[in-house]
């Protein structure tokens, strides 16, 4: 499965929404995720996010990401169409320490 990391708060490009054929995103305030038991695995939306928000759960280190896409994406509505990112997401790109300062 693939993974969305903390790059993706205040970025939301949705550019992965677009691509994914299974509708396996869902959306927090600042961020989307991605349910582990619906995705498919065929990888198309990592390359398009332009914050490189988004993993293989291949990658080690990448478990407190894999907990909260798991978690989440129970809680939060699933995302079926791409909306515009927020306007200050290409200030938030790259940015460190995300998950402490906006996480909610
Ligand atoms: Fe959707 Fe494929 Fe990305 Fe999984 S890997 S979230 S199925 S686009
Ligand atoms: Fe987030 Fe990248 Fe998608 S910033 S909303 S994971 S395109």
């Amino acid at each position: 499965t693939y993974v969305v990391t903390d790059a993706c708060i205040r970025c939301k490009y949705m550019d992965c929404v677009e691509v994914c054929p299974v509708d396996c995103f869902y959306e927090g305030e600042n961020m989307l995720v991605i349910n582990p038991s619906e995705c498919i695995d065929c990888g198309v939306c990592e390359p398009e996010c332009p914050a490189e928000a988004i993993l293989p759960d291949t990658e080690s280190g990448l478990e407190q990401w894999m907990e909260l896409n798991a978690k989440y994406s129970a809680e939060w509505p699933n995302l079926t169409s791409k909306r515009d990112a927020p306007e200050d997401a290409d200030e938030h790109k790259g940015e460190d320490g995300k998950f402490e300062k906006y996480f909610s």
